[in-house]
């Protein structure tokens, strides 16, 4: 996608052939600042601080985090050491255990002097295979804009949650898809964007992705849909995913429930883009899902720009207060509308997915990684 009109990835392969360059998203939307990536160490703390972010990003970035381990050292020991410790980052984003069960297969049986090569490769191969299922996520979830389209006179009304657009994906995003591609086809709609707290991926993020692109939006606080949608101010829902259960039950960042339980009540439909290596076929209860608990200090400080273009962090809640900071949270299936996946919508149900998926429902959860 564009940053001021120059197209750009989230993630990408220096000049020099090997250290790998980010955006750092902690900067967003206010800085455009990127980083270098150059040692195993840094892959993973680019992770674990959320320098890169969204399940699928945060697998590629593991993916080179490997070459990058390989690079100074190609033993068993010290490809096993750098997936043991890429894979305890961040617990919650299938993707990332995905991505390292992808990398140990591409490299795991080859000569030391053929490892780096293949894993740059397979690295490389992993970014390009996000980028065309994010295309085609886009290309099935416009036709759901489509039909709303077809049927009303004013702009169909998108409600997002957190970030799921290009900066959580390498390219193109996976919920940001379907109204990317709707947006580039001329049919007029609108985005209301949640906030999103405690981090404010969608005030900081998507907001500015959907401006970069030029589509129509609007940040509201995060308790703000559940009356929008009372209203009939909302077509249809489109959020992303960390981990889909092989039973469809849909884990996303925290708040993606509520909007779910509203959109219920008020008949609004609920889709989820949901990219393959984000569908976890080995695990069926969601109530496995390792829910990542983040630092008390996102809920109780803020940081924006002062009046005088300085970032300032400021403190929101009495000293002493406690907080909890749970950053993922459980959507039942009977919830969800469809999952929009590469090879189509599909029925968020086993049974649906394991029709659309038979060779993941087989394979996944094997290895060395499980
Ligand atoms: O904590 P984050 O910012 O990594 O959480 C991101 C989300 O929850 C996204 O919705 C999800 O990863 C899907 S990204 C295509």
């Amino acid at each position: 996608m564009n940053v001021n009109g120059v197209p750009t990835r989230s993630i990408w392969v220096e000049d020099d052939g090997w250290s790998v360059g980010i955006i750092d998203q902690r900067e967003l939307p206010h800085r455009f600042v990127t980083a270098r990536l150059t040692t195993l160490a840094d892959a993973a703390q680019a992770i674990a601080a959320m320098q890169v972010r969204g399940a699928p990003l945060i697998g590629a970035a593991a993916a080179y985090g490997v070459c990058l381990a390989l690079r100074a050292d190609a033993s068993d020991q010290a490809l096993e050491h750098a997936c043991a410790v890429l894979l305890a980052t961040r617990p919650t984003a299938v993707n990332l255990k995905w991505a390292l069960h992808e990398m140990m297969a591409a490299v795991r049986n080859r000569a030391r002097e053929e490892r780096m090569s293949a894993a740059y490769r397979r690295a490389g191969e992993i970014c390009e295979e996000d980028i065309g299922i994010n295309r085609a996520i886009g290309r099935h979830g416009a036709k759901l804009i489509s039909a709303i389209a077809s049927a009303k006179a004013s702009p169909v009304q998108v409600l997002t949650h957190c970030n799921a657009g290009w900066l959580a994906t390498v390219d193109v995003g996976t919920a940001l898809a379907p109204i990317y591609v709707a947006h580039d086809e001329g049919m007029r709609l609108h985005v209301w964007v949640d906030e999103t707290r405690p981090r404010n991926q969608g005030a900081a993020l998507t907001a500015w992705e959907l401006g970069q692109h030029g589509v129509p939006h609007t940040v509201i606080a995060d308790n703000t849909g559940g009356h929008l949608m009372q209203r009939g101010m909302v077509d249809l829902a489109i959020v992303g995913t960390d981990r889909v259960t092989a039973k469809g039950d849909v884990c996303n960042k925290i708040g993606t429930y509520l909007k779910a339980l509203a959109a219920k009540d008020n008949n609004v439909p609920f889709y989820v883009g949901a990219p393959s290596p984000s569908i976890d076929f080995a695990l069926e209860d969601a109530s496995d899902i390792p829910i990542e608990q983040r630092g008390a200090e996102e809920v109780a400080n803020i940081t924006g720009r002062t009046a005088g273009g300085r970032l300032a962090t400021v403190r929101l809640i009495p000293e002493g207060s406690g907080v909890a900071n749970y950053a993922f949270d459980v959507t039942p299936a009977r919830l969800i509308t469809g999952l929009i996946t590469e090879r189509g919508v599909v029925g968020a149900s086993q049974q649906a997915l394991a029709r659309a998926f038979p060779e993941r429902a087989v394979r996944s959860g094997s290895g060395p990684l499980r």
